[in-house]
């Protein structure tokens, strides 16, 4: 037994008291001296406490978000490690993106009650257990074999809605059959060539149950991204992307040839498409019944043309400092953005989440609801369906601790936390 005293003075915290415990215990286990139900008596303890709950004897899976990292770099080719972790340009905003976050600090309130914690949003009609999604992610193949499907069946497992891509690796149907009801959203890359090929597919994820259609504003082009050109990769060309598009029976009508490059070459000329702007965007909001969103909203006065134009949602994002660089780092967009929005429509906020108090900041700076992107794609490349499970969970818990600890009881109140910049 370790009482308390020896635990501060091994001062390593709970983690690396485990870690040295279990070395002790499996010494004395190989020896055979004790029985392996010692470990087992271990962690049938039951408690509480967030933490203690997560000390297993068992756990394996990478904890923070850079072991989680390199974990997926073992896992992934080179170029596909390369596709998801870099930026665009000199990765300015990548960096930013994460370190903004620490010029903003919860000053947290103590003697509330907490026992009781809600979580629960109210998103389009809909509740929710958490604040969480997950983030639109283009061609998961690259990650694991199961790709999308694997990732929609962890945020399902969850009941968090999961944010389908256009260039996912599995099509609408395929994840729908996979998932059932589970809440899904369509995210949607303007197709250049043909306008009915964004509303056929917007119909197609309607027809499946899907709830919101996202529209990604941020990338007519693709940015500058020198780690592809370095490694001259790039998962559009081979392939990756091209579920929705084979399957969609306007897109096959513009074929010339039903075959693997026509295919490419036509993904690859729809997806660049410069001429996005409002007009489309009100198309877009007449071909549907479903709540429209604007990801990539950056400038207060684009949030408030989201308004003026009847949009239901927009996602604060700068793509993960994949699109532009040399931009506003998305936690320093959130609180100007909530200021001009003043609670007209909801705003979801992703780039830079890392942690579970990077959760609650960008709550308490004015995000109704978080999108995950990088992390949850290194749990699918770190274990497949498992691996997203794991991240989503730690995520909760670690956001669950920190609103605990700084003394408040539901999402609401976060707004009450001084956050000082
Ligand atoms: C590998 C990768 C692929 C992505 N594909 C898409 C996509 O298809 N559509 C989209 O709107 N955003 C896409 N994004 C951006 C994410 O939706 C999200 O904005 C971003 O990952 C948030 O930044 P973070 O990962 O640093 O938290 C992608 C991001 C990554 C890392």
């Amino acid at each position: 037994m370790v009482d308390s005293a020896e635990f501060n003075r091994r001062g390593g915290g709970f983690r690396a008291l485990s870690a040295d415990f279990i070395q002790v215990l499996e010494r004395v286990l190989a020896k055979g001296t004790i029985k392996r139900k010692v470990l087992v008596k271990l962690t049938s303890i039951k408690n509480n406490d967030l933490l203690l709950q997560n000390i297993d004897p068992d756990e394996t899976f990478p904890t923070s978000y850079q072991e989680l990292e390199a974990v997926a770099k073992e896992k992934m080719s080179t170029g596909a490690f390369g596709y998801v972790q870099s930026g665009a340009g000199g990765e300015e905003t990548l960096v930013k993106n994460e370190s903004s976050f620490s010029k903003y600090a919860i000053v947290p309130r103590f003697l509330n009650d907490v026992s009781a914690l809600d979580t629960s949003i109210r998103l389009f009609g809909r509740t929710y257990k958490t604040p969480l999604m997950i983030a639109p992610v283009g061609m998961q193949k690259i990650a694991h074999e199961d790709g999308d499907i694997a990732t929609a069946k962890a945020a399902a497992k969850f009941g968090m809605p999961f944010i389908q891509s256009t260039v996912s690796s599995y099509s609408i149907e395929e994840i729908a059959e996979a998932t059932g009801d589970s809440p899904k959203w369509f995210q949607v890359y303007w197709t250049s060539q043909n306008d009915e090929i964004s509303f056929s597919m917007v119909k197609r994820a309607e027809d499946a149950g899907y709830e919101a259609i996202v529209l990604t504003v941020d990338t007519v082009m693709l940015g500058w991204r020198e780690e592809d050109v370095r490694n001259q990769y790039s998962p559009l060309m081979q392939g990756f992307g091209k579920a929705n598009y084979e399957t969609d029976p306007v897109f096959q009508s513009t074929l010339p040839a039903n075959d693997f490059d026509s295919v490419i070459q036509a993904i690859v000329d729809n997806v660049y498409h410069p001429q996005l702007d409002w007009a489309k965007v009100a198309e877009l909001k007449k071909r549907t019944s479903l709540p429209v969103l604007l990801k990539g909203i950056l400038h207060p006065e684009d949030a408030k043309l989201a308004v003026a134009n009847g949009i239901d949602g927009i996602i604060v994002s700068n793509h993960g400092g994949r699109q532009l660089d040399g931009v506003i780092s998305s936690i320093d967009a959130l609180p100007v953005i909530a200021e001009a929005v003043d609670g007209a429509i909801p705003i979801l906020f992703d780039s830079g989440i890392r942690r579970g108090s990077d959760i609650v900041k960008a709550i308490a700076l004015g995000a109704d609801a978080v999108c995950i992107g990088r992390p949850f794609v290194y749990g699918l490349a770190a274990g497949g369906q498992k691996g997203v499970e794991q991240v989503l969970e730690n995520l909760y818990q670690e956001m669950s601790v920190t609103l605990s600890l700084s003394g408040v009881t539901n999402l609401k109140d976060i707004r009450e936390l001084v956050i000082l910049d």
